[in-house]
């Protein structure tokens, strides 16, 4: 069991199921700034993982940026399963429907366009987040319905 505290803060907020580790380490860091070995020792001892498979998906919080970006924020897995997968056509589906490059962010502000690396959901890609959200198994098709979701989010 852990004894630190911002972990423990996050682990009883979030649980520990798979699908709770990007939150958990969200939430760490937010409080932590950076994840020392320790104590991604104890997260991956409480989600049953390997120090090195939390070190991989914690390497995507190089996006603890302090540049201004979109409401959502939405990170496309680059690393090479989701690669493999169609992530080119999920991009390229992005980039039409947003009307923006990778980096950048659209002029309503609600959207910033990002690549990043490995989330965990190798095997459910291509994967990307909206923020906290995950989604997986995306085509060029699904991944508008996305956008789209989240616009209409913005009217209610
Ligand atoms: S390679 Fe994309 S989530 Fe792991």
């Amino acid at each position: 069991m852990t004894t630190n505290k911002s972990l423990s803060e996050a682990i009883a907020k979030h649980g520990t199921r798979r699908e709770s580790l990007l939150p958990v380490l969200q939430y760490v860091i937010s409080k932590e700034r950076w994840l020392k070995e320790d104590l991604l020792e104890d997260v991956a001892a409480a989600f049953g993982m390997s120090p090195s498979e939390v070190y991989g998906v914690a390497t995507f919080y190089s996006f603890l940026d302090t540049e201004p970006r979109g409401r959502y924020v939405i990170r496309v897995c680059r690393t090479i399963s989701c690669d493999m997968a169609g992530k080119s056509a999920i991009i390229d589906a992005l980039k039409n429907e947003l009307k923006v490059g990778v980096g950048e962010t659209t002029p309503d502000g609600l959207f910033t366009l990002l690549e990043t690396n490995c989330m965990g959901w190798c095997h459910q890609g291509p994967a990307m987040l909206v923020n906290d959200d995950v989604y997986t198994e995306l085509n060029p098709e699904s991944v508008v319905a996305v956008v789209q979701k989240y616009r209409n989010m913005e009217k209610q």
